[in-house]
């Protein structure tokens, strides 16, 4: 991991990783899929700045979304809060952040992993740009990190390429 002001700065390929989960933010359980997630990024040549930690509370998710927007982190990958239970709002937090669409991403994550399990009908995540940052959902287990991110993975490099300098060999 780098530095935010490091030279890697000037790069549209820099991520920042958010697990949202009240067991791991309370040091209840250790973090496994926030790591899984950064290994994948880093595998694709994508910088992580940093791995959070954060509760399932949707002022905390939003403010530390905003805060990546704010500091035009590039890529923001969110593990956790998609479900159904109450305190599950990582999605409503996200919407309320961002400013176009990008439910592409979410539509090819969702068809892959309905190839898989009939539970990716409960996963309520989404995609979309606020600023000059992506901003998407995966799931909070290790393996529906892997799942859902080797969809997108092969893309995104292409995609933050794009957004930073609105355009890209095509
Ligand atoms: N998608 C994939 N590819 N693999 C999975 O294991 N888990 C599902 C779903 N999406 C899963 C998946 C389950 S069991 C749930 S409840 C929802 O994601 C929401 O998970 P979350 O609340 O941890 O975000």
């Amino acid at each position: 991991m780098s530095s935010e002001f490091s030279a890697a700065s000037e790069s549209a390929l820099r991520s920042v990783v958010i697990t949202v989960s009240d067991r791991s933010a309370a040091g209840e359980r250790e973090d496994l899929s926030g790591p899984e997630a950064a290994h994948m990024l880093q595998e694709k040549g994508i910088d992580v700045l940093r791995i959070e930690v954060i509760p399932d509370d949707r002022e905390v998710i939003e403010s530390a979304l905003r805060n990546c927007v704010a500091n035009d982190v590039p890529l923001v990958l969110t593990t956790g809060g998609t479900g159904f239970a109450p305190r599950d709002v990582t999605p409503e937090a996200t919407l309320a952040v961002i400013e176009r669409r990008a439910d592409g991403l979410t539509e090819a994550i969702r068809a892959a992993s309905l190839a898989k399990t009939p539970y990716a009908m409960l996963s309520r995540a989404v995609c979309g740009i606020a600023g000059n940052t992506i901003l998407l959902n995966l799931p909070g287990s290790p393996k529906g990190v892997r799942e859902c991110l080797e969809v997108v993975l092969p893309v995104l490099p292409h995609a933050l390429r794009l957004l930073r300098k609105g355009e890209d060999e095509h």
